[in-house]
């Protein structure tokens, strides 16, 4: 996957930074005759976590193209807003992580304090920031042990940004956007209510795998139940409600710590059903491991299955410290051991590469097939006449 072609988008786009240029791939339907490859729906999706960050600082547009590059059928991303009301593409309610603002002396006045989800967060908050701003900082690697030589040259991009990277894709790409809780939001309208419009704005509709759906693929995501339900009146658009670690409490539910005990019962399943076709928890609740090592799993795959409901667990990474003993520090025993031992539906990685060329060695895309030998029945046709 890896040649020296894969590198031609950013030269390109280095050129266009601060401008709104769009880049040099063919638009949907364009130089292709119209029929953009679909998604493949055959194989447990590979859902690219804040585009290929694994390789490229997380959430930016090189990125998201190196993931579309990789394999992805997914990008993902989370949602927050920029102080004139933007939204943005951006993981943390702060900047201080994975930007360059602390090298920006006309900003160091402008840390704040906020509760943020019942925890007073010091920081540079993105939600005080306007879009010009933010455009200006640049953003980094989150940790220190992935390659460096990016930092510091790409922006942050807006959530119409990240949609037209999906719709400009040479396939079919779907988008993975997560509803965040804003920090405050003062204009008066929900932030999920700017979110869905955004979606419909590009065209984002139908129900799982409907027409509409398999046209411009999306699934809605977000660790607030409340969320989830509130816009299950504004799209059909699926949805999962993600599920954090066993000792945090679900978001807007306010519970006590025993929340995601509550969360994943039958009985709320069973109630959260009508609202999502999925869940997204984190992996290590699915299997609890125990000094490194992957100890049973629970019933909560088999139990959601039950419902019709699908599991994407997250995140998985090829590091070292991220991979547990039982795997021998290697991926593609990880992933053999998600897919065909519990028999997920997605899985959120940071090296969509490597889930692409696992999936693609173990369960190829029938499609490729197709198109190879269309295209050697037609090489043999050109051939046969002068036989
Ligand atoms: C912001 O940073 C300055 C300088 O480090 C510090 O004095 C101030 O207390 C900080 N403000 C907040 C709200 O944390
Ligand atoms: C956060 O700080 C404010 C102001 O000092 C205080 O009133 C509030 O109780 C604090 N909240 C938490 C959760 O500690
Ligand atoms: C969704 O719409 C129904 C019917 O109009 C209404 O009764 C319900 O309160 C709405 N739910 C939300 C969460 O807005
Ligand atoms: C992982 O390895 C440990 C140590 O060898 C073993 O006890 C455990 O059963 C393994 N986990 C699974 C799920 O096989």
């Amino acid at each position: 996957m890896v040649s020296s072609f894969s590198f031609a988008p950013f030269v390109f786009l280095l050129l266009v930074i601060g401008g709104t240029a769009r880049p040099l791939y063919p638009l949907p339907g364009k130089g292709d005759g119209g029929s953009k490859r679909p998604l493949q729906t055959f194989r447990p999706y590979n859902i690219a976590h804040r585009g290929s960050n694994g390789e490229i600082p997380e959430e930016t547009r090189q990125a998201y193209l190196r993931a579309i590059e990789e394999g992805a059928d997914f990008i993902e991303t989370d949602i927050l807003s920029s102080k004139d009301g933007v939204l943005i593409c951006f993981h943390d309610v702060t900047l201080d992580e994975t930007t360059d603002i602390a090298e920006f002396k006309e900003f160091a006045n402008r840390n704040r304090t906020y509760e943020v989800q019942g925890v007073n967060m010091t920081g540079f908050f993105t939600v005080d920031f306007t879009l010009k701003e933010l455009k200006s900082l640049r953003v980094n690697q989150r940790f220190s042990f992935r390659d460096p030589q990016y930092n510091g040259k790409f922006q942050i991009i807006t959530f119409e940004e990240f949609i037209n990277i999906a719709l400009d894709a040479p396939r079919v790409v779907g988008i993975y956007p997560e509803i965040k809780n804003p920090v405050k939001w003062s204009d008066g309208k929900r932030f999920e209510d700017k979110f869905v419009e955004t979606l419909k704005k590009y065209g984002y509709k139908g129900s799982y795998l409907s027409k509409d759906w398999l046209k411009q693929p999306a699934f809605i995501q977000s660790f607030a139940p409340t969320s989830l339900v509130y816009v299950s009146n504004q799209t059909e658009l699926p949805k999962l409600l993600l599920i954090d670690e066993v000792d945090i409490p679900t978001q807007d539910t306010n519970q006590a710590s025993n929340s995601y005990w509550e969360i994943t019962s039958d009985t709320y399943l069973d109630y959260i059903k009508q609202y999502v076709i999925g869940i997204g928890p984190w992996k290590d609740t699915i299997v609890p491991v125990t000094k490194s090592y992957v100890t049973n799993p629970s019933d909560l795959v088999e139990r959601a299955h039950a419902r019709n409901l699908q599991v994407h667990p997250y995140t998985y990474r090829n590091e070292n410290e991220y991979l547990y003993f039982n795997f021998s520090q290697d991926p593609y025993k990880e992933y053999d051991y998600w897919i065909n031992k519990i028999g997920v539906d997605g899985l959120f990685t940071d090296f969509t590469g490597s889930l692409h060329n696992f999936q693609e060695w173990t369960s190829p895309n029938p499609r490729d097939d197709k198109i190879e030998s269309e295209l050697l029945h037609k090489i043999a046709l050109l051939v046969s006449p002068y036989e």
